[in-house]
């Protein structure tokens, strides 16, 4: 396979998210389904014609395609990410070792274990073990929770390349559809044996390292808290802001997660995943904690009359809906929680940034139980309110139709993938 260095000019419009990712070497490391492309990125980059000095920020880090695509670009950039394991794993990508010898030397740790042959609740809590034992074939759990344990012996500044290492590997062992992320324990996939999985892994890894050289600068710095509040950043020491942030789909970035946060013991039930890694995360699915949904009149008061306005029938309409419906998800409970969370992050945005940095901002509106939200024209105006000037609104592509709630008289909408791009005035 040909890894782009210097990647092909895509048409705009036709990028598709994060389905280039496995042509450039690092960005592979990890495919996030969630992710964007490192060509949007590094158009976001060469269109601002930064100097060297100047520096990126991506509010909502994830995997890191933006700072790892920044230390490509050679611009330093800063990231925040409070999900423990995309932290970890985006740690790796952005410091890479400048020599394989690492990776050699985790190979060669891993390949030569014995499987572990002790209880292995010893290891896992009951649920944690209950659904690993779902997705992964004894054999190779063993050999895993024996590499877990090994992990203590690992220098720490090689911990995260090691813990990317195994989670690659977890993931090729799995015998459950996981596209990098876990999706279901019912959707079947090969496993691939963990000797074979060690192999392909650090033989990846080894070769970019090799390809990148010197081309890749190493000054992204990446905090693991949440961008509703950036202390460690200075008035005006920002930009540009290339960012995503969770869009208002119930798409949970915790649960998605749920075999990483196990098996590396972040979390030893559901309910701990709630209470260590969703609680630190924007509001955007109806497994939030209960006491942020909660809290509906705090973040609406938190709002301008004006937001206040554009939410209320939508809300009204997603609370009408859930009173009809069986699945009865409480979806009205994430509007004002969203928007109110966003705000903070913009107004901080706007204290980071220096006058005249460019805003740019993917994300898709949703049409939960019909309900048709413009997430992006909404977060539009709250761009406004936050003091950017919104330059335009792109389209980046379709996500197919779904119906809305005049579906009664039989419409459907097409619902989209948006890039806004502001201007901080
Ligand atoms: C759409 S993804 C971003 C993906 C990223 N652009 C990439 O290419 O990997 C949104 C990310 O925001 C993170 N997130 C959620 N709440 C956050 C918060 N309060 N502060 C910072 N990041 C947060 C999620 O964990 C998730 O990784």
């Amino acid at each position: 396979m040909q890894l782009d260095l210097f990647p092909r000019q895509i048409v705009k419009r036709k990028l598709p998210t994060n389905l280039t990712t496995n042509n450039h070497p690092i960005h592979r490391w990890f495919n996030f389904i969630a992710g964007f492309s490192p060509e949007f990125v590094q158009s976001c980059i060469r269109d601002a014609d930064l100097s060297k000095t100047r520096v990126l920020i991506d509010p909502f880090a994830g995997l890191s395609t933006a700072l790892v695509q920044a230390n490509f670009e050679g611009i330093s950039s800063v990231g925040f990410e409070p999900h423990p394991f995309f932290f970890d794993i985006s740690q790796a990508k952005i410091d890479p070792p400048e020599d394989h010898a690492v990776v050699d030397a985790i190979e060669s740790e891993i390949a030569g274990l014995d499987p572990y042959t002790d209880e292995l609740h010893n290891i896992w809590s009951e649920d944690a073990l209950k659904f690993l034992r779902k997705l992964i074939p004894e054999q190779a759990l063993r050999l895993l929770a024996q590499a877990l344990l090994q992990e203590e012996k690992i220098n720490v500044s090689e911990r995260e390349l090691y813990r990317l290492v195994m989670s690659r590997i977890l993931e090729l062992t799995s015998r459950s559809q996981t596209d990098g992320i876990y999706k279901a324990p019912t959707t079947i996939k090969k496993s691939v044996a963990y000797h074979e999985a060690v192999k392909a892994v650090c033989g990846e890894i080894r070769r970019d390292i090799e390809v990148i050289g010197c081309t890749f600068s190493r000054q992204a710095t990446l905090f693991p808290t949440s961008s509703e509040s950036m202390p460690v950043l200075e008035n005006d020491s920002c930009s540009i802001c290339v960012t995503s942030p969770p869009y208002l789909n119930n798409f949970d970035f915790a649960e998605m997660t749920r075999m990483e946060l196990y098996f590396w013991r972040y979390a030893g039930s559901w309910r701990e995943i709630t209470e260590r890694v969703r609680s630190n995360l924007i509001v955007n699915t109806t497994t939030a904690p209960t006491d942020m949904k909660k809290d509906q009149c705090g973040f609406k008061a938190t709002l301008s009359k004006q937001m206040r306005s554009c939410l209320a029938p939508l809300v009204e309409s997603l609370e009408k809906e859930r009173r009809s419906r069986a699945g009865k998800k409480d979806y009205y409970l994430l509007v004002y929680p969203y928007f109110s969370q966003m705000q903070l992050v913009f107004e901080e945005l706007r204290r980071v940034l220096e006058t005249g940095s460019l805003f740019h901002l993917v994300v898709a509106d949703s049409a939960l139980y019909g309900v048709h939200i413009q997430t992006q024209n909404l977060l539009a105006s709250l761009m406004g309110e936050t003091g950017f000037k919104v330059l335009r609104i792109e389209q980046l592509r379709k996500r197919g139709e779904r119906w809305v709630l005049d579906k009664r008289t039989g419409a459907k909408k097409g619902l989209g993938e948006y890039h806004i791009i502001a201007k901080l005035t």
